[in-house]
């Protein structure tokens, strides 16, 4: 049964946007969306403009059938699977960009992944243009690309609301993540020192002990099971900056490869 819509009596059409390959922190945006949408949208898209290209665009995981049964198990009532050149027409000059403010993009992740966040942010604004949700579904674990998404909708006066997801973690704290295929045998019982080492600082920050002392052994525990650190910072929750101690809500954010796999994660503190 359809539920109620706005007050026009207009149904209230919820998208979540994916790059498929999906799991079930997507199947938690999904159920997000059925509670409080009248019709859902999942779009599956991995969008070449948000890979670098040194990066993994090409053999990131793929598996459409296995997604469709996914969706169909969860009731989502539309997938929307466009090719590139549905998005971007057929690419012989470049479009229209989405350029997100540099404060944000610059540190962390866009310091990493240079490009990234336009790219993402651009094929957002076309998935918004094209399907016209209500609401988006986002998941906190990308938290620097949910703040890049909110503050597009804000600036550019977009008529939608924007809903982050808390993190789904598998059972020993390893955030979900498509990417997890990618790790050996080896290596996935290694990453969830990740959430562990999350955890740690968490902990200082709630004693007001030392966090730069936290962080600094955070990192060095992840340098000594054979980790790549990107990054290991404590920032506050809604710009990025670095956070001063006893500032809240923060957030500690974490990158790191492992296997070569770039695995991401964070944790508030609020
Ligand atoms: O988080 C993702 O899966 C992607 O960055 C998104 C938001 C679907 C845009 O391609």
């Amino acid at each position: 049964m359809l539920k109620s819509g706005d007050d026009s009596g207009r149904l209230r059409l919820g998208l979540v946007p994916t790059m498929g390959y999906l799991h079930e922190g997507h199947l938690s945006l999904v159920e997000r969306a059925r509670e409080s949408c009248d019709l859902v949208v999942v779009s599956i898209f991995v969008n070449p403009l948000q890979f670098g290209p040194t990066e993994d665009f090409e053999r990131y995981p793929r598996d459409l059938e296995r997604d469709l049964s996914l969706l169909r198990g969860a009731k989502v009532d539309c997938v929307f699977n466009p090719t590139a050149e549905d998005v971007y027409g057929n690419g012989h000059r470049p479009g229209t960009h989405v350029v997100p403010p540099q404060w944000l993009i610059e540190r962390l992740c866009g310091e990493f992944r240079p490009g990234h966040f336009e790219g993402v942010a651009t094929v957002v604004a076309k998935l918004f243009n094209i399907v016209q949700p209500n609401i988006a579904y986002f998941g906190e674990k990308d938290y620097q690309q949910l703040l890049v998404i909110k503050h597009m909708v804000k600036d550019l006066n977009m008529n939608l609301n924007i809903q982050g997801v808390p993190i789904v973690r598998e059972s020993d704290g390893l955030a979900m993540s498509s990417r997890n295929v990618y790790l050996s045998e080896a290596g996935r019982k290694k990453a969830p020192i990740i959430h562990e080492v999350l955890s740690e600082v968490k902990s200082a920050v709630q004693r007001k002990a030392s966090v730069q002392e936290a962080i600094a052994k955070g990192k060095q525990k992840l340098i000594d099971n054979g980790f790549e650190v990107q990054y290991l910072e404590l920032c506050r929750a809604d710009t990025l900056e670095p956070a001063n101690d006893g500032e809240k809500p923060v957030v500690i954010l974490v990158a790191a490869k492992l296997d070569k796999v770039r695995l991401i994660d964070n944790m508030i503190v609020s």
